[in-house]
């Protein structure tokens, strides 16, 4: 079987395309055939060693979707034949979807509904069933609402703002370039303001009369964490689900007392998907919004499984718009 290997952490140059042994499911697991993988942040930070793999060498990827060919002793959730789909993440769950298959436990897939094709569930659930937690869990949003969503034309971005604008909610997307900016005010951003070109809490201000957001959904860590809760408005939040410009670095927590009695949360996919009940409950409402068309999921890169690195360059360098997926041979 092939799949993309690290055998070192680093940068892109570190991914290998090569042979690796796979063996036959345990009690337990289902051997999938992936049709598509789906590309995340989060690979990235596996392949520096930020986020790091239980060992070396290890296979990248923590998604995909594809066909059920064997099943372990146990296994009652899926049979063969089966289209599936997983989204990796927390401790339990290592990677390894950068293959022609994988073996996977049975009780994290997600069956895939007939009218979602291979390629849009492999972008679907890493994105979407975070989309689902952070507006309906950790802050549930409220039609009337502004909000700031930064990397608005990026995956987890992009799924936020058509969510929250079918819901009601006005999204103030913040991207670094005109292309994405395009992309997000076709996608839900009823406004869209540039990083590099714009003081984002002075127009935050000036878009809620004064006000500041009730809640930031910030994705970019270090370079953005200062900006997000100076546009809050008193006892508002702010959701740090990401690094992708790097961790935040400490913090005097008096600043947010200052800033108007303000709430800070890490927020990670994994404890909110903890048993199958609530990844099944959480994938079904994601689902749901596909079908009903609400969200559209934009694949706007493809690659085949060979070229992840290629994959890896684009996303590190911001050039990739909605979604990213590999294509096995
Ligand atoms: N906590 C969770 O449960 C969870 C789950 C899934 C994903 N995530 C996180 O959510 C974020 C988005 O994931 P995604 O896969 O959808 O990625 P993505 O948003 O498609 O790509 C990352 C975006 O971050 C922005 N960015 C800002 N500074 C950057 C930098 N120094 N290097 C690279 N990108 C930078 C870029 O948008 P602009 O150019 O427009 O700024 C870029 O397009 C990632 O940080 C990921 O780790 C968290």
């Amino acid at each position: 079987m092939k799949a993309v290997r690290i055998h070192a952490y680093g940068g892109p140059e570190q991914l290998r395309y090569e042979d690796i042994e796979l063996g036959t499911p345990q009690p337990g697991e289902a051997f999938v055939k992936h049709k598509a993988i789906g590309v995340n942040f989060a690979d990235l930070h596996n392949c520096q060693g930020r986020y790091p793999l239980p060992s070396l060498p290890h296979v990248l990827g923590g998604e995909a979707a594809g066909i059920v060919e064997a099943v372990g002793a146990g296994v009652t959730y899926v049979k063969v034949g089966d289209r599936v789909a997983y989204a990796a993440g927390g401790p339990k769950f290592a990677p390894g979807s950068y293959a022609q298959g994988r073996m996977f436990p049975a009780e994290r897939l997600i069956p895939i509904p007939k009218e979602i094709d291979d390629i849009t569930a492999a972008a679907l659930f890493t994105k979407g069933l975070t989309a689902q937690y952070l507006i309906k869990s950790v802050y549930p949003i409220q039609a009337g609402e502004t909000i700031v969503v930064h990397a608005a034309a990026g995956g987890v971005g992009l799924f936020i703002a058509q969510w929250a604008a079918h819901l009601g909610v006005r999204v103030i997307g913040v991207v670094s370039s005109e292309e994405k900016a395009e992309m997000a005010k076709a996608n839900g951003c009823q406004h869209v303001l540039l990083s590099s070109e714009q003081d984002i809490p002075n127009r935050v201000r000036s878009l809620t009369g004064g006000q500041g957001v009730p809640v930031v959904f910030d994705s970019i860590g270090k370079d953005t964490f200062d900006v997000s809760l100076r546009c809050l408005r008193p006892r508002g939040l702010m959701v740090s689900y990401g690094s992708s410009s790097g961790r935040v670095p400490p913090f005097d927590i008096f600043t947010l007392n200052g800033l108007g009695s303000l709430s800070v949360t890490s927020a990670a996919f994994a404890w909110f998907v903890p048993n199958r009940e609530e990844l099944l409950m959480r994938a079904a409402d994601v689902v749901d919004v596909v079908l009903r068309k609400a969200v559209k999921i934009h694949v706007c890169q493809q690659f085949a499984l060979k070229d992840a690195a290629l994959a890896h360059r684009a996303i590190e360098s911001r050039k990739t718009l909605g979604s990213t997926v590999l294509i096995p041979e």
